[in-house]
């Protein structure tokens, strides 16, 4: 069960390794915030769905975050490559800046996202 700070964003069997990654909303942010979830080396990982060069959402086909060799997480828009498990971007237009976070677990395979650590997350 998701605590009180807590929304559940899939089950747990959704989130494969290196593939798609799983979007959703983030109303407390905004009408249009989306964040995203993705499994990295058997971690998940959540971010705000927005390049740190643009405020555009990373994916144009959705859940599709992830490079061709599935080692980076890419931006669709101008290429930015960010490391999966930090959000830092190591290549692009917004090389040193960083994906913002959003604290994400695994319970009772179940991924949810602690609603917390929205407030930590600035505007664009
Ligand atoms: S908008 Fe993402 S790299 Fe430019």
């Amino acid at each position: 069960m998701p605590e009180i700070n807590e929304r559940m964003v899939c089950e747990s069997s959704e989130l494969v390794e290196r593939e798609h990654g799983i979007r959703f909303a983030l109303p407390e942010l905004g009408e249009h915030v989306t964040g995203f979830v993705i499994r990295y080396k058997g971690s998940v990982h959540a971010y705000i769905n927005r390049c740190a060069h643009l405020a555009v959402e990373l994916d144009w086909n959705e859940g599709d975050f992830f490079n061709m060799d599935k080692n980076y997480l890419i931006c669709a828009t101008h290429g930015a490559h960010y490391q999966p498990d930090t959000g830092y971007c190591v290549m692009g237009p917004c090389k040193g800046r960083s994906l913002q976070p959003v604290q994400a677990i695994e319970r009772d395979n179940k991924i949810l996202i602690n609603l917390e650590s929205l407030k930590n997350v600035r505007n664009q």
